[in-house]
């Protein structure tokens, strides 16, 4: 079963030990990454690679639609571990145009318990409603939302007591939001990065 995967999980493993030999023991010994991503599970939007990063270098948090829901200890339990232990000092919340969990929120279909899971994702369309449907095309108002749901999770990061801890302690860390686009293989920075609670108040809450 799964032969294919494991033989190349055999081929993987050799190409890297011969590019660089002491690589899985220097892995095996410590892991220090800089940067911690927060992603949509989409098969589509394969952290490491996009950024062309090695394992080690990521420390990576998939869920449906990139969510940083302030009650999920899943993430909260990610983001503290990130935070406070490994002392990242970037935070990447990373949305991807034509995420199918975006447009399950609002499409009204019913699928179970993932429509609850995505009820952040309906309050901010209520939040920007006359923005969104002030946009004709159905996938500008798609895209758009993507967008907006990237910039209110930024914001559950950039406002968690965990991050503004490490912020009153002097640590170097940045929150930043970013969407990629499936079409091309491009991130897009949407701007809203902050690095001290002033710039939350100026970029995010104002
Ligand atoms: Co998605």
């Amino acid at each position: 079963m799964l032969d294919e995967l494991k033989a190349k999980n055999k081929l993987w493993s050799r190409t890297k030990t011969e590019v660089d030999p002491d690589f899985f023991r220097r892995l095996e010994n410590q892991q220090s990454p800089e940067y911690l991503w927060i992603g949509c599970s989409d098969s589509r939007v394969p952290a490491n690679e996009i950024v062309g990063l090695d394992p080690g270098e990521l420390f990576v948090h998939r869920n449906v639609a990139n969510l940083a829901p302030p009650q999920d200890a899943n993430y909260l339990s990610v983001l503290q571990f990130a935070v406070d232990v490994m002392k990242v000092k970037h935070i990447m919340v990373v949305g991807h145009y034509g995420c199918g969990g975006v447009r399950a929120a609002v499409d009204g279909k019913r699928r179970g318990l993932v429509d609850h899971w995505l009820h952040p994702i309906r309050e901010t369309y209520a939040a920007h409603r006359a923005e969104l449907e002030g946009l004709d095309a159905e996938k500008d108002r798609w895209d758009r939302l993507c967008e907006l749901n990237v910039i209110r999770q930024v914001q559950n990061v950039a406002t968690d007591v965990f991050v503004q801890d490490a912020w009153t302690r002097g640590a170097p860390l940045s929150v930043h939001g970013w969407c990629y686009r499936l079409s091309n293989g491009l991130i897009q920075d949407l701007n809203v990065t902050v690095s001290n609670p002033a710039e939350v108040d100026a970029v995010l809450l104002a």
